[in-house]
């Protein structure tokens, strides 16, 4: 066996061992208020912030966090991890069931297909995405992907807009071509009278909130996320690897070399950990955005938007900072007594529905330490992260069930694969894709627009007092 093999081996069986004690601390039958077809109007304890509201039914996943569960169309995360891949996993979640040979083949020739979206880069390139933060700029470019499906495919069109768009106009007679708003009519009309037409367009290419967009967006956010590491580094974005993982072809269109399997591998199963995760923030995001029978483009876009923030995904990011701020694990202690005296959220901990670990965390502590023990820098964060595991739960894991979460170990992870960890949410974002769209999907089959009801708390009868007459 080689040193690569063993790795590999190696890593499963962490991941196995994993599932295997949480299997054992968190036995136990499923929640029956959460698991059973919802008969409306539903009744349901509300908190603040939406705490406890049923919103919908769903077949794609289901979190149990007293236990600290995590499944996929029934599948738990566990098994996902050691077994399988990406693309199956992603697959899963669209479709309901597992790809055949012949499906997974099809899927992944898709997948390749739209990983290049030459004219998205070729549009970013066009902004100072150096300056801008990574989420924004990704959102920017998953805004623009959708410009480049729509029209792409439709070679009518794009025909026609070389014709118009391309062309010297200077040396056109200004009666062949419009200028001006005149043009901009102009190319408006000709874009819908050549769309109502022609047969030879793939239907699903005609709605950008079909199967098929999805797809796009799987393999396309991937090279956004790539593209925008690539240009905040001055760097020309890369082409994709065709004979390259899902996993793999990110990686090398992200750092420019071509990983390892055992980088591929570790990247695949952090994929496969953050693909979807119930109704939380981001994905109801994205779904309330599709509500309004927006598209899918938008919607993600706004799934990238909600995850960007440090209460969700973008603590990973913040745990890396915390941990080089602590610097070694002899600091901790006195780092986190005067934290929580502070009464400051510890980033990496605690979670809306987990009140138990997070089973995302069981596994990348173990991926992180496997990982960190081949650096001396990584190894030190590593260190300091299990001191801090340990002192944060013996203080708040009895008293308020807060617990290591996803966010804690995935920055080690990625550090440990040379990654800056102003990508490492954006690497969130590219991997919730699949769930943000299977969601949107779904919601879309018995669509109801979102639209909750505040508490009026306010005043009335105030009546208008003309502004030089008002006090302050
Ligand atoms: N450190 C210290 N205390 C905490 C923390 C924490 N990280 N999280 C919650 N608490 C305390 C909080 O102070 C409160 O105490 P008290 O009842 O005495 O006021 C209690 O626990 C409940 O907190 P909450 O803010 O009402 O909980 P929430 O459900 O609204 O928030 C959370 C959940 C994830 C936003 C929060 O735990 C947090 O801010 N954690 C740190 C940020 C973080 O790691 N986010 C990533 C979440 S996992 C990735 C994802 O899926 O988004």
């Amino acid at each position: 066996m080689t040193k690569k093999d063993t790795d590999i081996k190696a890593i499963q069986k962490l991941v196995i061992e994993a599932g295997k004690k949480a299997r054992k601390e968190t036995k136990g039958e499923p929640e029956p208020g959460l698991t059973k077809p919802i008969k409306w109007p539903v009744e349901c304890l509300v908190g603040p912030g939406l705490e406890g509201a049923i919103a919908c039914e769903t077949k794609i996943g289901y979190v149990n966090g007293t236990k600290g569960w995590l499944i996929y169309r029934g599948y738990d995360i566990f098994d996902l991890c050691a077994y399988s891949t990406y693309e199956e996993v992603s697959y899963l979640l669209l479709h309901g069931e597992f790809p055949s040979k012949s499906q997974l083949a099809s899927y992944k020739e898709k997948l390749v297909k739209y990983r290049s979206i030459n004219d998205t880069k070729r549009y970013m390139m066009g902004f100072p995405i150096e300056r801008m933060d990574a989420m924004s700029a990704l959102r920017l470019g998953t805004n623009m992907m959708r410009q480049e499906f729509t029209y792409a495919d439709q070679h009518l069109y794009k025909a026609d807009v070389g014709k118009i768009i391309s062309s010297d106009e200077d040396s056109i007679p200004m009666e062949t071509v419009p200028m001006g708003e005149e043009k901009a009519i102009y190319e408006f009309k000709e874009r819908r009278k050549k769309r109502r037409t022609p047969e030879d367009i793939d239907p699903t290419l005609q709605s950008p909130c079909g199967i098929e967009s999805c797809y796009h967006l799987i393999a396309g956010v991937a090279s956004v996320a790539a593209a925008v590491a690539r240009l905040k580094q001055g760097r020309l974005p890369l082409e994709p690897d065709p004979e390259l993982s899902h996993a793999g072809n990110f990686l090398y269109m992200m750092t420019g070399k071509r990983p390892t399997p055992l980088q591929e591998r570790i990247m695949d199963i952090s994929l496969i950990l953050h693909a979807d995760h119930g109704m939380n923030a981001s994905t109801f995001a994205a779904m309330v955005v599709a509500s309004t029978l927006s598209d899918i483009y938008l919607s993600v876009g706004s799934g990238i938007a909600a995850l960007k923030g440090p209460l969700h995904g973008g603590a990973n990011e913040q745990v890396l900072y915390m941990l080089e701020d602590i610097g070694k694990p002899e600091y901790v202690s006195t780092w986190v007594k005067r934290s929580l005296k502070e009464k400051q959220k510890i980033m990496g901990f605690g979670h809306r529905v987990y009140k138990s670990y997070d089973p995302r965390a069981r596994v990348l502590g173990p991926l992180a330490g496997y990982l960190a023990k081949k650096d001396k820098e990584n190894n030190t964060l590593f260190k300091t992260a299990r001191k801090m595991e340990k002192e944060v739960v013996s203080a708040l894991g009895e008293k308020k069930h807060i617990f290591p979460n996803v966010d804690f170990y995935s920055g080690i992870v990625y550090s440990c694969l040379g990654i800056r960890p102003e990508l490492f949410t954006p690497i969130f974002a590219v991997s919730r894709v699949a769930g943000w769209t299977a969601r949107v999907l779904e919601y879309l089959q018995h669509n109801r627009i979102f639209r909750p009801r505040a508490m009026y708390t306010g005043q009335f009868d105030e009546k208008y007092v003309p502004i030089n007459k008002r006090k302050k």
